[in-house]
């Protein structure tokens, strides 16, 4: 199957919005474990002074984890669909959260951060060139920022691959055909069966310029071996990023303006 990729995902994304926080709660942990993850970035001071990116925020439950890992922080929050973003901007937050409707490939050149941590939740095995993705995060961090990768990354057992894909079909994809959004979630399954197994994307960290990159986090319940989060700190500040890879928000749903919740 070809993985949904740019404009496809945030479109199948925009669809899916509407019921994307409904079929989520259905995940025992789904938001219990992103609070976890938040809260390994380590922020100190309940992250006073500290200003965070939500890289990949969707309707908005990671930035919600981050809100409560971090709730002196200043947060960004920002995604490639327009009506995830919708979905998260209904929601009541205080001032110092904002949402943009950017992909993570045209960030690095809209003139945000630097930021002190970054958090991507469920965002990397959706991007066609991680690495990519991972050099502009590196530019947007401080030196020694944090990142948090909280994502779908097989231990590489063929156990773990039947569970995932038994879940899938006994579960997932019959309820995201209910809602229409069959395609989605179709790509969800694939698309954690073809993303780097642990040692693939800590070597991926490693290589990026993440020098302490050595080892990921379980999670806890039926998500043990299946989701991780990885936890790295910056390296030596790298070149500026060049222009955008591909520029595409805005295009897949109405524009959503850059907003200050509040
Ligand atoms: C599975 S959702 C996770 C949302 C949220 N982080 C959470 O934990 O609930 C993945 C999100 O990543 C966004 N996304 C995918 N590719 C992206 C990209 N290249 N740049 C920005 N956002 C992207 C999608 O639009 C979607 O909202």
């Amino acid at each position: 199957m070809t993985l949904l990729r740019d404009h496809d995902l945030a479109r199948a994304f925009d669809h899916a919005s509407r019921t994307y926080d409904r079929l989520t709660a259905l995940n025992p942990g789904y938001r219990t474990d992103l609070l976890r993850s938040a809260r390994r970035l380590r922020l100190p001071d309940d992250g006073a002074g500290l200003h965070v990116l939500d890289l990949g925020c969707g309707t908005g439950a990671s930035t919600r984890a981050l809100l409560r890992a971090a709730p002196r922080a200043r947060i960004t929050a920002v995604d490639a669909s327009g009506g995830m973003l919708r979905q998260a901007l209904a929601k009541p937050w205080p001032d110092r959260v904002r949402f943009l409707h950017l992909s993570a490939e045209e960030l690095p050149t809209a003139g945000e951060g630097p930021f002190d941590a970054v958090f991507a939740a469920y965002l990397f095995r959706n991007v066609t060139g991680p690495d990519a993705v991972l050099h502009s995060v590196r530019t947007l961090l401080k030196p020694g920022g944090r990142l948090a990768v909280h994502e779908y990354s097989l231990g590489g057992s063929p156990a773990q691959r039947a569970l995932w894909t038994a879940v899938c079909h006994g579960f997932v994809i019959p309820a995201g055909t209910l809602t229409g959004d069959r395609a989605l979630y179709r790509h969800l399954w694939h698309s954690v069966l073809d993303f780097d197994a642990v040692p693939d994307f800590t070597g991926r960290l490693t290589r990026a310029g993440f020098p302490d990159a050595r080892r990921a986090l379980p999670l806890a319940g039926w998500q043990t071996g299946i989701t991780h989060t990885f936890v790295a700190r910056n390296g030596p500040v790298p070149a500026a990023a060049g222009p955008a890879r591909q520029s595409f928000a805005g295009t897949a749903a109405a524009p959503v303006p850059t907003v200050e919740a509040g």
